[in-house]
């Protein structure tokens, strides 16, 4: 055994030694590093002697070495091998990504945060929230609170029907509705009833958020990235046989930031259609649309076709763990069987207060409001950019709560980890475009994803005063 090897004692080797898969892998040494288990500093054998020792493919062992680099939990220098990176490194970049609950911060306090994900937090409607909630709670007919539906609270669901109707086209009736704790919770339903059905892989985006890619395959699915390019994913690479669904973000590619233009619709419905395909439409911030020009959902041009999925996350707080999903009826069986096994149902008394809280026109008060306020954000970013930054441009700014600051200067992706360090140093932490990334690049563009919608009002201000004291 090489010294290197005294880094992988015990179960940790076994552990590694139990990952098939890059994610597996990925996920094996970012837990090591996050518990300390490999502390700072240790150096990492060569991509080419774990791949022997792991019995796995040496790229795939580089890639997943590239992708922890990327996301600062290692470091590589020319000439000195990987290493497990310096805490200051691993804090500025990982601190929390959102939707990845695994990754907390863990001793650097931000003093601003401009990581893409979470909305205003500091903007909870708390006051008009627990009057829904304390109204319907008072109205809720005591047989209701026993053993629910798996598919969610009827009246929640009928609210959600007209509501999706009247705000992004969706077609459906509320028996193909299901409730549930998350985006990540309808899309694992959605990858398990695939897999019963035979399927073999998805399609999914170039980019986008790793939690994703590693439901899916934990499924027991593959999953095979799309490019990505101006009118969003390239769905004419959907060729590997097998493949059965693509999972898109077609209002707004996360993190890119393009809509899925007219023609590409128009291609993966026609791909569904020919070979019994599902497309699952991720709208997580489709309420937040700037541009007059309104994109529908998928879901409204082919019901039968498109599993469209929307979440609280974005519109109110992740917390409340609320999403809805929208199924066409040849899935649904295969759902709620999922569904069932996974937690039996989503709980009840936030699908209560939610349904008053739309029901009373509070949701729609709430949206527009914020809709206003992250607009104005976005203003503020882009004015303040041009100014005292010119090089940066900013991409991928007609909707949602984050924008794509491509770096200039001829900045490279691999650059992007110490520009985040530094960021971190002078306590603003942000992420590079690269951590959304599913195949590394280290020398595409430079460019950062920066989350306007997250600070509270009195930090706006100087989260983009120290944005620009890194870049300008
Ligand atoms: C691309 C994308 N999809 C979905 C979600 C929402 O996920 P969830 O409902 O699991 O919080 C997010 C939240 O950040 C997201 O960025």
């Amino acid at each position: 055994m090489s010294k290197t090897w005294a880094t992988f004692t015990g179960d940790l080797l076994l552990e590694l030694r139990g990952a098939r898969r890059r994610a597996g892998l990925e996920a094996a040494l970012r837990e090591a590093v996050r518990s300390d288990r490999l502390a700072p500093g240790t150096p990492l054998p060569s991509s080419r002697a774990l791949s022997i020792e792991l019995g796995l493919a040496r790229n795939t062992v580089a890639d997943a070495y590239a992708q922890l680099i990327a996301e600062g939990w290692l470091a590589a220098r020319h000439g000195a091998g990987t290493r497990v990176a310096d805490r200051i490194e691993a804090d500025a970049r990982h601190g929390e990504l959102h939707s990845d609950v695994v990754r907390q911060p863990r001793t650097t306090q931000y003093s601003y945060d401009l990581r893409p994900g979470t909305p205003n937090l500091a903007a909870f409607p708390r006051t008009a929230w627990s009057a829904a909630a304390r109204k319907a709670l008072a109205q809720v007919p005591n047989q209701m609170l026993g053993y629910p539906d798996p598919r969610g609270l009827p009246t929640l669901r009928q609210t959600l029907v007209e509501y999706l109707a009247r705000v992004r086209g969706v077609r459906a009736t509320s028996e193909h509705v299901v409730i549930c704790s998350g985006f990540v919770q309808a899309l694992y339903l959605l990858s398990t009833a695939l897999r019963r059905t035979g399927a073999g892989g998805v399609g999914i985006e170039s980019y986008g958020l790793a939690i994703h890619r590693d439901i899916i395959e934990a499924a027991g699915l593959t999953t095979h990235p799309l490019t990505v390019d101006d009118a969003g994913a390239r769905v004419d690479e959907v060729t590997v046989s097998g493949t059965r669904a693509v999972l898109l973000t077609p209002a707004h590619q996360f993190p890119i930031g393009v809509a899925l233009a007219a023609q590409r619709r128009a291609d993966v419905l026609r791909w569904a259609s020919e070979h019994g395909g599902l497309v699952i439409e991720d709208d997580y911030d489709g309420e937040f649309r700037y541009d007059a020009r309104p994109v529908g959902a998928l879901q409204s041009l082919a019901p039968d076709l498109v599993a469209y999925v929307g979440t609280a996350s974005k519109s109110l707080a992740p917390g409340l763990g609320l999403a809805w999903l929208v199924v066409p009826g040849h899935a649904l069986e295969g759902v709620l069987e999922a569904k069932r096994l996974s937690d039996r149902y989503t709980g009840i008394f936030e699908q209560l207060a939610l349904d008053e809280f739309i029901r009373s026109g509070g949701y729609d008060k709430h949206v527009r409001r914020s809709r206003l306020r992250y607009r104005q954000r976005r203003d503020a970013l882009v004015s303040v950019l041009a100014e005292r930054a010119p090089d940066v441009a900013v991409t991928g700014i007609a909707a949602g709560l984050h924008a794509v600051l491509q770096l200039g200067r001829g900045l490279r992706a691999a650059d992007e980890p110490s520009i985040c360090s530094r960021a971190g140093r002078a306590g603003l932490a942000v992420q590079g475009l690269g951590e959304f990334r599913r195949t590394p690049q280290p020398t595409a563009p430079a460019a950062l994803v920066v989350g306007y919608g997250r600070p509270p009002d009195h930090a706006f201000a100087g989260a983009l005063e120290a944005l620009c004291d890194v870049l300008g």
